[in-house]
């Protein structure tokens, strides 16, 4: 519920009223309350309008029971129930007042605010339920995505899929130590498993050269996480896999790419899934160097932490290799 450019809006439901509308609601009741102190005379007409105006005080318990349910159909019932029995009072002042009619006047009241709020509830509940059908469905559809696509990878680059699935576990495990969420872990799983699956599009002789690459060559590299991206992106639901698959070569001081991004310019999960990428990157056997210690790699990435790698994600490596909580490398492959 809340306050839109002059628009009333109350949640999904269609409550959308406009300043304009609202001035003429009011200028009715305005009207009716008039037309009910004039014709307040003691005629029989005045009685059947008495009648029909009772039923105005029906508009706020039906509106509150709209917005806010049950709730609301609770609240404003006793609000309408004391308005309604001082109004009342004040009309039958010096006299014994009817009150089996104004039982039958609360009792209205009372089951229109029940019952109407019972069936926004169940009515939200039901959106509920329905969007997180939905929710499980896509997230289902994007977990077998992630392992189709890690299963190509793996036909391709047995290494690249390797790694991508212990760099999954250590970036969910920096996850898990900085009290991250479950969506995020679940993204910094997925992420991780498919961070390289646009090294598909790089060729062989490069992405397995055991000597050092010509610019060329690092160009065509460099262009892995875009290639990522355009692989990620029309899945449907896999949109923020995407952005931290793009992201995960970007570094702090903005010497990263493929955009150059800047300390929170990256997102969260991309900055931890570098850091478990150089991790693992680095304790490896690879065509190209040998493997290293976990001791050797936390000293070299001490001086990468602060402008090429998130200092905290760091931190929290050095906590779970000092915990023995990490993967073993692949040494040897
Ligand atoms: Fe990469």
């Amino acid at each position: 519920m809340g306050w839109k450019a002059g628009v009333v809006t109350a949640g999904t439901l269609p409550l959308n009223l406009r300043w304009e509308q609202l001035a003429w609601l009011g200028a009715v009741m305005v009207g009716l309350g008039l037309g009910h102190v004039v014709l307040s005379r003691g005629t029989h007409l005045a009685h059947v309008v008495h009648i029909s105006l009772v039923a105005l005080y029906l508009t706020p318990v039906v509106a509150s029971a709209l917005w806010a349910g049950l709730r609301g159909g609770v609240l404003s019932s006793v609000l309408v129930t004391a308005a309604f029995s001082i109004h009342v009072r004040l009309a039958w002042l010096g006299q014994a007042v009817e009150l089996p009619q104004w039982w039958s006047f609360v009792a209205i009241f009372w089951v229109v605010g029940v019952v109407g709020g019972v069936m926004v509830d169940l009515q939200k509940a039901e959106r509920a339920r329905a969007l997180a059908r939905e929710r499980d469905t896509e997230r289902r559809n994007v977990l077998e995505a992630m392992a189709s696509l890690a299963a190509a990878l793996g036909s391709h680059d047995p290494y690249t899929r390797s790694h991508g699935e212990r760099v999954a576990q250590v970036a969910a495990a920096l996850g898990a130590e900085l009290h991250m969420g479950a969506e995020q872990l679940e993204i910094l799983r997925l992420a991780g498993l498919v961070h390289d699956i646009g090294k598909l599009g790089v060729p062989d002789d490069i992405l397995l050269k055991p000597g050092e690459l010509s610019v060329a060559e690092r160009t065509s590299v460099q262009r892995h996480p875009e290639t990522a991206a355009t692989i990620l992106q029309p899945l449907r639901g896999a949109a923020k896999v995407a952005e931290v698959v793009l992201s995960h070569h970007e570094c702090p001081d903005g010497s990263g790419y493929p955009r150059g991004l800047r300390n929170s310019e990256i997102p969260v999960e991309a900055q931890l899934l570098r850091v478990a990428d150089v991790f693992c990157s680095l304790i490896d056997t690879r065509p190209y160097k040998a493997a290293l210690p976990p001791s050797t790699v936390l000293s070299m990435m001490e001086f990468m932490a602060g402008p090429k790698l998130n200092e905290v994600g760091f931190h929290a490596l050095e906590t779970l290799v000092r915990r023995g909580e990490l993967p073993p490398p692949n040494w040897g492959k």
